[in-house]
């Protein structure tokens, strides 16, 4: 039995080591192995058995450490798992049981054994570099001009504002499906510095919301050192508007707000670092007045981010307010 003070996931995983094999259990929070098939906030039913049950193809509801993660099964001998889109996972973990269904919302997706024809079909033709640039083009087009009058009236309008303590909910929803930044940063950055009244905020943080609260873009200017790097200056950070709603100026508005919020903090100027081949943040931060930054502060800051392990090429732009 679970003891005294146990997180409510490691109940979930007491339960369920618990349940006799062939008997079934809705679980919540399976891990991010199965999008776009499962996403945060996604069910699925598992039942349990053990390893020897599983079938290259199914889907395996494992316990890695403290977290339950569901995966596809690529062989059985060696136990070999993948990600629905074919990336292999890391050794390792217990097999609960064999997924058979999924559930968003009101929608409940079984999944048959067949399913595993599918998934290696799509792992084999995800190999090609040919297959993941088309799936790129179809899945961008649907996100082109032509689509904005319809998503417009989909989303209907959307007030962009800095962020309050009182957005902790929405913002902590939207991380989840859309950033790299722990839940625990944020909810300090917000609570200690972003949210706080015009008098004591330091930092700033704003998001786009809908008619129901949802947020549907992020991002956020503060110092680089809240993250650890040692750089001068107050800096634009994940910057992520939902596809859905981008090329509707969400991303120009965001930037606004932090801009007219770090000139009213005094801040003599802002700086934002982009991959150096992210040409449409590039561009949008060039229809803003952001300038290429002077190359030694360019070096500094591929160089701090070098030293956490990253690879990828920044280039710094500056907005002087
Ligand atoms: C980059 C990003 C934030 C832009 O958001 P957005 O809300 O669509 O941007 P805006 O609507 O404000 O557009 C600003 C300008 O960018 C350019 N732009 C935006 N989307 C574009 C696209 N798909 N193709 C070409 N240009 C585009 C346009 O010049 C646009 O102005 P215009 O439509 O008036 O010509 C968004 O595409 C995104 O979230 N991308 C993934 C995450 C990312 O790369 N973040 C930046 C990290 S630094």
């Amino acid at each position: 039995m679970p003891s005294r003070g146990s997180s409510s996931a490691e109940v979930l995983l007491d339960v369920l080591e618990a349940l006799p094999p062939g008997h079934r259990l809705w679980v919540r929070g399976a891990g991010r192995s199965l999008f776009p098939l499962l996403r945060a906030g996604d069910s699925v039913r598992v039942m349990r058995c053990g390893p020897g049950s599983l079938e290259a193809g199914d889907v395996a509801l494992m316990r890695q450490g403290r977290e339950l993660v569901a995966h596809m099964v690529v062989s059985t001998r060696p136990w070999r798992t993948a990600s629905l889109l074919g990336a292999p996972d890391a050794p390792g973990g217990v097999t609960l049981g064999r997924v058979v269904a999924l559930r968003r919302g009101r929608w409940v997706l079984p999944l048959p054994r067949p399913l595993r024809l599918a998934q290696q079909a799509a792992s084999t033709a995800w190999a090609w570099p040919q297959t993941r640039l088309v799936s790129r083009r179809v899945w961008d087009s649907l996100f082109a001009g032509w689509s904005l009058p319809l998503r417009r009236r989909l989303v209907g309008p959307l007030e962009v504002r800095l962020l309050t303590v009182g957005d902790l909910d929405p913002l902590l929803a939207y991380a989840s499906e859309r950033l790299v930044v722990s839940p625990g940063f944020l909810r300090r950055q917000l609570r200690e510095r972003w949210g706080l009244p015009d008098a004591g905020r330091r930092g700033a943080a704003a998001g786009a919301f809908d008619a129901q609260g949802r947020m549907h873009g992020f991002a956020w200017v503060d110092s680089y050192r809240q993250e650890g790097l040692q750089l001068e200056g107050v800096w634009v950070r994940s910057l992520v508007v939902a596809p859905r709603v981008r090329r509707m100026g969400v991303a120009t508005g965001l930037l606004e707000c932090l801009l007219d919020e770090a000139r009213r903090q005094g801040q003599p100027r802002v700086l934002a670092d982009v991959d150096d081949d992210n040409t449409v943040s590039l561009r949008t931060f060039e229809r803003l007045g952001f300038r290429r930054a002077d190359a030694t502060l360019t070096r500094q800051a591929n160089e701090a981010w070098d030293a956490t392990g990253r690879s990828k090429r920044l280039v710094v732009v500056e907005r002087t307010l």
